[in-house]
């Protein structure tokens, strides 16, 4: 009992931080894409090639984390396909020497907060829920709302629990 007490405390003691730097920034203004190291498009390759989502994005276990396939799912085509272009050249260096490809984040929470992916997939929302159009964007940018507020308006809508040890506390 006091152990989740002084977690909590410390919850509050973030929040009176975060709270008091927010005020000069607005969270209202969609966020621009980030820089990535290799221009990539989900708009071709979830779009017109329609590949499917878990091709790229594999949910090893305990399923909590998405993945990014490393370069060599991509060399699969890529191998062949636009070889002239220097963005899958530069693709294809990193497959040659086995080196993992740093893509910028679009979607992150704090590490105090509990996600699990699959546990989600499973109650039957979809990616599009909490990534927007994924399939028609040229680039990501974070379109979908998951800062708490955002957790909790699909919470309240499908009758999730609202409790603060239900994403907080380790259970
Ligand atoms: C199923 C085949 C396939 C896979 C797998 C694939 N791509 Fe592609 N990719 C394509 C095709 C087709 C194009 C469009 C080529 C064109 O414009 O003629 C393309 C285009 C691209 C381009 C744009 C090249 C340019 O300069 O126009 C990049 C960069 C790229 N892919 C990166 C990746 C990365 C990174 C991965 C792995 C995460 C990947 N691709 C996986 C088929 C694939
Ligand atoms: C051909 C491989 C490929 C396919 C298919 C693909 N993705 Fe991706 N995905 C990537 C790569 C590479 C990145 C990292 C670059 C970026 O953010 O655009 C990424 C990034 C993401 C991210 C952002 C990760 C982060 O940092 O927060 C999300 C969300 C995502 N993909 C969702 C999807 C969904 C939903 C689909 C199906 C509609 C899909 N992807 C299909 C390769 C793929
Ligand atoms: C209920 C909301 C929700 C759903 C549904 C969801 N995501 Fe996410 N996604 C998130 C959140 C929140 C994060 C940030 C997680 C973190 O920082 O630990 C994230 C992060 C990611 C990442 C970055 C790697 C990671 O795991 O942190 C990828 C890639 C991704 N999602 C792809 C997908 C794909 C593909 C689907 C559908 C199969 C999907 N997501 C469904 C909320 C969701
Ligand atoms: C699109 C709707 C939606 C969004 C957005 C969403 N959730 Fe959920 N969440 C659900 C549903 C539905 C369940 C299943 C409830 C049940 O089975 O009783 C669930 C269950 C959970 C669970 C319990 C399952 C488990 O993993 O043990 C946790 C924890 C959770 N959500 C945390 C979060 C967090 C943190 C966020 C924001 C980053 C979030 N959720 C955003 C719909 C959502
Ligand atoms: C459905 C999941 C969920 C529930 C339930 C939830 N939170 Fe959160 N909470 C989050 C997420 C996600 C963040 C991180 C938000 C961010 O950084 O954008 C967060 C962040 C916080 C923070 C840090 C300050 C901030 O705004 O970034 C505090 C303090 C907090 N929550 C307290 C609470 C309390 C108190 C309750 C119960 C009334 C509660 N939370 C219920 C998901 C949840």
């Amino acid at each position: 009992m006091r152990l989740r007490r002084a977690s909590f405390l410390a919850f509050s003691a973030v929040f009176c931080i975060r709270e008091a730097a927010s005020t000069q920034t607005s969270r209202q203004v969609a966020p621009s894409p980030p820089q990535q190291p290799i221009p990539f498009s989900h708009k071709m390759h979830a779009g017109n090639l329609q590949l499917q989502c878990k091709g790229c994005h594999p949910n090893p276990d305990p399923g909590e984390m998405m993945r990014i396939a490393p370069p060599s799912t991509c060399m699969a085509c890529h191998s062949a396909i636009k070889t002239d272009s220097p963005a899958v050249q530069k693709l294809a260096a990193f497959a040659k020497e086995d080196r993992e490809i740093r893509w910028a984040r679009v979607y992150e929470i704090p590490a105090y907060v509990y996600f699990s992916h699959r546990a989600h997939s499973e109650s039957g929302n979809t990616c599009a829920e909490c990534h927007g159009q994924v399939a028609e964007r040229e680039q990501l940018y974070r379109e979908g709302d998951i800062t708490m507020g955002g957790c909790m308006n699909c919470h309240r809508e499908k009758k999730a629990s609202l409790d603060c040890s239900y994403c907080h506390e380790p259970r």
